[in-house]
């Protein structure tokens, strides 16, 4: 069969972020079990105007860069924060990106497993038409309310992936293990904007999932930990990733330990200062990773994909020769440091401003657009947005 993958990427996340050294002094709270025990610095706000398909939109944008549009041939939205609970957010991406009337978009859900499902239609697809490319897009604001333990680990982004039959940055092999069962961690029922969640006991499953498919991965495979160059996980937070890393550490010789524990924090890095992005979050991890350090050519990766409720998958990938020249560290660095920092007040206004759930028409606040796309509000129950020129 031939290879299957990554070909571009891109990032998106909103113009302005919170500091969590002033959310824990306004919560009364030590900062350093922000910083050290949940591993979080900085979490990107999303005012109203930036939405999950606005932030789809970007994130296809700065990885289409460039790029020929033709053999696009499916757009594929991986959510749990979408805006309609009918139309595919996928359909508003297409538009605002310009795409051709000719392809298939669909939004696809299972918490923060989505783009990992889209991800994995997409290779097949790619598989049988090698022709073909099919944009894979990760995107949600990460919401659990004010004043709650969850609030710490809140966020906003999206990345996005071309697939393809030249993948150019990653070749994703085809040896993924799956777990799905019944699990009351991690849910947002439909009259809520907010997630409802039992934390700790989310992050009891989110560990088990991990032991369970890792113990299944090596005995399908017959691969160890020694096997691995980089070890990435979907990041909630980055201690969730660490503590499931050390799980998989207690095979690992010192060596190897001490390379995938530096390699962790690279892919730690932009999540840190994003939050929770969910679906786009573990491939937040391979960005920060693949963006922060210089790997070799063939380096393979073990991907640990989690969403609640839960499902979960355990796959791998290998790096491609010159996958640098296909990213945009300078750029993605350049997006993080021009954000703008909001004070709690500023944060809670615009926390606590979202489009009703009712059919009242919605104006967003212009002071606050930013990026390429905006959700401008809700005219007649009709979302409305609007592109750069
Ligand atoms: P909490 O209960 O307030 O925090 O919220 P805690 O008391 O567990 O403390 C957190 C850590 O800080 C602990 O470290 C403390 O020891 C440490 P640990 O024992 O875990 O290693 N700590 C300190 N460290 C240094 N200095 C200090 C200090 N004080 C305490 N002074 C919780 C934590 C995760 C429960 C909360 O943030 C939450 O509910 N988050 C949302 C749920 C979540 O993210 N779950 C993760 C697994 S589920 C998942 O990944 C799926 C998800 O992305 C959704 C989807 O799939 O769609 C969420």
């Amino acid at each position: 069969m031939s290879e299957v993958g990554i070909e571009r990427m891109g990032f998106a996340t909103t113009g302005l972020f919170l500091d969590m050294r002033d959310l824990a002094q306004r919560r009364g709270v030590d900062p350093e079990k922000y910083i050290i025990g949940i591993g979080q610095s900085e979490q990107s706000v999303a005012p109203s105007s930036q939405d999950a398909v606005t932030l789809a939109a970007a994130a296809a944008k700065d990885a289409l860069e460039g790029e020929d549009m033709d053999p696009i041939d499916m757009v594929l939205l991986g959510t749990e924060s979408g805006v309609d609970a009918s139309r595919a957010g996928a359909v508003y991406v297409k538009e605002l990106l310009g795409l051709p009337d000719r392809i298939r978009c669909v939004e696809v859900k299972q918490a923060c497993y989505a783009a990992t499902a889209a991800l994995s239609w997409a290779l097949d697809y790619v598989s049988k038409r090698p022709r073909k490319k099919v944009l894979v897009i990760g995107s949600d604001i990460a919401r659990y309310g004010l004043n709650t333990p969850g609030e710490a680990t809140q966020g906003a982004g999206a990345v996005a992936m071309l697939v393809s039959s030249s993948p150019a940055i990653l070749e994703i092999e085809d040896d993924g293990v799956f777990l799905t069962a019944e699990a009351e961690d991690f849910w947002r029922p439909p009259y809520s904007n907010c997630a409802l969640v039992d934390g700790k006991y989310s992050t009891q499953v989110y560990l088990e999932f991990f032991s369970r498919l890792w113990k299944r991965y090596r005995e399908e495979t017959g691969r160890s930990i020694q096997d691995f160059e980089a070890f990435l996980f979907h990041l909630p937070f980055s201690k969730m990733g660490l503590k499931a890393l050390r799980e998989a550490l207690k095979e690992a010789d010192p060596d190897t330990a001490s390379m995938l524990s530096e390699r962790f924090e690279a892919s730690a890095a932009y999540s840190r200062r994003v939050g929770n992005i969910y679906s786009g979050s573990l491939y937040l991890a391979l960005l920060s990773l693949l963006e922060g350090e210089a790997l070799e050519a063939g380096s393979r990766i073990a991907l640990f994909s989690y969403g609640s409720g839960a499902e979960a998958e355990l796959f791998s990938a290998r790096v491609k020769e010159g996958y640098l020249s296909r990213l945009s560290p300078e750029r993605h660095l350049k997006m993080l440091e021009g954000r703008r920092k909001v004070g709690i007040d500023e944060y809670e206004h615009l926390f606590s401003d979202f489009p009703p759930s009712s059919p009242q028409d919605y104006v967003c606040d212009k002071r606050y657009f930013s990026g390429p796309f905006r959700f401008l509000g809700v005219k007649g129950q009709q979302r409305m947005y609007e592109a750069d020129e």
